[in-house]
């Protein structure tokens, strides 16, 4: 099985130290403007891929079940207290790239925040793709390595790389920015239509952040995101995509991520693949389907 790295959040408190002190209710608030924008009123099944700490969770009102993916394990402990063990919220410490569900058992899936991480974007991208059902709906947000702060850097030579051609750019290790043609080239590949996209963060630029108050900037960006079919120079994209194309039959709910069984019986404390053997634990109500890490 292929060894993909991934960005290890495992006992950060990257909720508090980005979010609550970071002065970014700015970014917080125009993501919640274009989730708004972007979600169907309701549905059955969602799936919030890259979860962390539930910061987005509660935005999902109109669905009857969540379940949160992230591949750490404190993100997961921090989603829970934030939002309780209501039978709404399941909560899943998966790799993206070996989602434990069946096919098709899911119509409508967020990824925020998170692409950015991933060294095999289109490798995660056809991963939720498999779980979705057909015309389900998937929010993707990803960052734009075609934003103008970096244009204007490049031309300046205060930056080495071009924002405008196709490869992501590593920025730190397992942080890319990507080009948004290349996006929606993975997306049309991986088995997904663009309806609409939303550029976001037109303002987050500190001193404008600083100067202006809060609720002129994310009005005056409300406006300018509507903009983002015609053209992306944010440093934040969201895409409102739609799952086309062929679909397989899934069986059950969970899958193995490790030989791919599909039907596991839900036993809590543990799951058992009758298929390969592999024994996945579920503490403090945390599924653990990761395959290289458990603590
Ligand atoms: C920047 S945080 C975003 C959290 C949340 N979506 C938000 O916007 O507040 C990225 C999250 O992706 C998770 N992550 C990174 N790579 C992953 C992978 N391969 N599988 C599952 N989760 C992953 C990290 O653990 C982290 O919690
Ligand atoms: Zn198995």
């Amino acid at each position: 099985m292929k060894s993909i790295p991934v960005c290890d959040y495992e006992g950060s408190d990257y909720q508090t130290s980005f979010w609550e002190q970071g002065a970014r209710r700015y970014e917080d608030a125009v993501e919640a403007v274009a989730l708004r924008r972007l979600l169907p009123a309701g549905g059955k099944r969602l799936l919030e891929l890259g979860a962390g700490a539930g910061r987005n969770t509660p935005r999902y009102q109109g669905f009857e079940e969540i379940t949160l993916v992230d591949y750490s394990h404190t993100q997961l402990q921090q989603a829970r207290q934030r939002l309780g063990d209501s039978p709404r919220y399941r909560y899943v410490a998966a790799d993206i790239y070996y989602l434990p569900f069946s096919a098709g058992v899911f119509d409508a899936a967020t990824m925020i925040r998170t692409l950015h991480h991933m060294v095999e974007p289109r490798l995660a991208l056809e991963q939720v793709r498999r779980t979705l059902q057909r015309d389900a709906v998937f929010i993707l947000e990803y960052a734009n390595k075609q934003n103008l702060k970096a244009i204007l850097r490049y031309l300046l030579r205060r930056q080495s790389w071009n924002p405008f051609s196709p490869e992501p750019v590593e920025f730190a290790p397992l942080n890319f920015d990507f080009h948004p043609a290349t996006v929606r080239e993975w997306l049309k590949v991986s088995g997904f239509v663009i309806e609409r996209q939303l550029t976001v963060s037109h303002f987050r630029v500190d001193l404008l952040k600083r100067l202006l108050p809060l609720s002129l900037l994310v009005a005056m960006d409300s406006l300018a995101q509507w903009t983002g079919n015609l053209w992306q120079l944010t440093p934040s994209v969201f895409a409102r995509c739609r799952a086309v194309g062929t679909f397989a039959t899934g069986q059950g709910f969970f899958r193995c991520p490790a030989c791919g069984q599909e039907g596991l019986a839900d036993t809590p404390p543990e799951i058992l693949c009758p298929s390969c053997g592999q024994r996945y634990p579920v503490r403090d109500g945390i599924y653990d389907f990761r395959l290289e890490k458990r603590r």
